[in-house]
């Protein structure tokens, strides 16, 4: 732990308003939070390209990603999904001071760690959305094959097998993925952010 008062806080020439002036844009940390499989990475980067299209800029940090740079002396222990979470949430805030749409996609499986994110951006600019896919249907799509490796030991701290995830208590957004077209999806996120002026 570094000793603070051997710290300075050093003030930058360009501030997040200055950023945000030009990119003409309004940032934001969207986090979306649920378990493997449940479309967390297809949504952010489909809202991702929505954005775009539309003139607005955005970046996705996905869990697996950061995993093989900046997270990967990181398993899948309890403690390491802190600390993994953590720094996604931190760099989720340099992003946003950035001046970007940030969409975080990562299980991010404990209520602390989604609340510390939460708290590291102004309140109204942090959405959490929770992938709300249920266990059964991650399961049985299975894309990446995990679940059956972890049904059949070769894979410990699985979530939702052996390993918990806490359902977020009042996420912004809920997305129930089933039957639902990912486009159909992300136009509930576009409403969600053009209603709360997150969006022009
Ligand atoms: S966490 O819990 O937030 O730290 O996880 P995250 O950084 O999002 O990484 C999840 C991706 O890692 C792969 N994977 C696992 N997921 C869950 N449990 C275990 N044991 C595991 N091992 C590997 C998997 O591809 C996850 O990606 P998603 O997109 O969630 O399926
Ligand atoms: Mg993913």
């Amino acid at each position: 732990m570094n000793n603070h008062s051997e710290l300075f806080w050093q003030h930058y020439a360009i501030s997040r308003l200055d950023r945000t002036a030009l990119l003409n844009q309004e940032p934001s940390v969207l986090w979306f939070t649920g378990l493997s499989g449940a479309g967390k990475t297809t949504l952010a980067n489909c809202l991702a390209k929505r954005l775009y299209d539309g003139g607005l800029l955005a970046y996705v940090l996905d869990g697996d990603n950061l995993r093989h740079g900046l997270n990967r002396d990181l398993d899948f222990s309890v403690a390491a999904r802190h600390e993994n979470v953590r720094r996604m949430a931190e760099v989720a805030s340099l992003m946003y001071d950035a001046g970007l749409i940030t969409l975080a996609a990562c299980i991010s499986p404990f209520k602390a760690e989604r609340d510390f994110a939460r708290s590291l951006v102004p309140a109204g600019k942090f959405v959490e959305v929770f992938v709300d896919t249920p266990l059964s249907l991650c399961e049985q799509r299975d894309n990446k094959g995990l679940y059956r490796r972890a049904r059949a030991g070769e894979i410990v701290n699985f979530t939702g097998i052996d390993s918990p995830f806490e359902r977020p208590v009042e996420p912004e957004i809920t997305i129930n993925t089933t039957g639902r077209s990912p486009g159909q999806c992300i136009d509930t996120i576009m409403d969600y952010l053009s209603r709360h002026d997150l969006i022009a």
